[in-house]
């Protein structure tokens, strides 16, 4: 079974693949990161007016969430619950911080839905209603990943129903910490009233 270093190596490798940037490049919608909030995620690839090349960034933005802990849980007979942890958090430190774009990446919602799901299905289940409810609502999509990610530590087993060194909880709390920073200028935007809107069932403006 691989080492925590190949784990945690090869989890990051796996997050820092820019989806959204890749594949608004091959969808011919120019560089992502030129337009609306120059995020890389599914969110700013919706702004392009492209719903089937948002809808491709959010599924494979979040695959290499899933796969990554899948992959750590398969893989890692000994010491699964750490390996699952450990490739729980990297995969979205690879999202967040690309070595190939500078380490200026996405913000970690999509590929942390992912990794929650792996971790533990029913809490992905919620945490996608949760941020679909508030972002259709508010037509905000920062709010609804804030809100997803804030509920999610909550939402998890407690440690006392978790297997010894469980790495869920510590993993969460590490995945919402990071998403909540990375989100940093959409709390100020929402705070000042200036978080841009998008309608994720109406036609794209402009
Ligand atoms: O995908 C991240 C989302 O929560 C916010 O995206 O482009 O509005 O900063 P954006």
């Amino acid at each position: 079974p691989p080492s925590l270093p190949v784990v945690a190596l090869g989890a990051y490798l796996m997050g820092s693949i820019p989806f959204g940037l890749l594949i608004s490049r091959m969808g011919g919608a120019g560089d992502i990161r030129k337009i609306g909030s120059g995020n890389i995620g599914a969110t700013n690839v919706l702004r392009t007016g492209r719903k089937g090349l948002a809808a491709a960034t959010l599924l494979l933005d979040g695959l290499k969430g899933f796969l990554a802990v899948l992959l750590a849980r398969t893989l890692c007979e000994t010491g699964t619950m750490e390996s699952m942890g450990l490739a729980a958090v990297m995969v979205v430190i690879g999202h967040c911080f690309p070595v190939w774009l500078g380490f200026r990446g996405g913000k970690g919602v999509a590929t942390g839905l992912g990794v929650i799901w792996a971790l533990c299905w029913p809490v992905g289940l919620a945490c996608c209603l949760i941020w679909l409810a508030v972002a259709k609502f508010s037509h905000i999509s920062s709010a609804g990943a804030l809100a997803a990610f804030i509920a999610a530590p909550l939402l998890m087993p407690p440690l006392s129903e978790q297997p010894l060194h469980s790495p869920l909880p510590i993993a969460t709390l590490l995945l919402t910490l990071l998403i909540v920073a990375r989100h940093a200028g959409n709390i100020a935007r929402l705070i000042s009233g200036h978080e841009s809107r998008i309608r994720i069932d109406a036609p794209p403006q402009g």
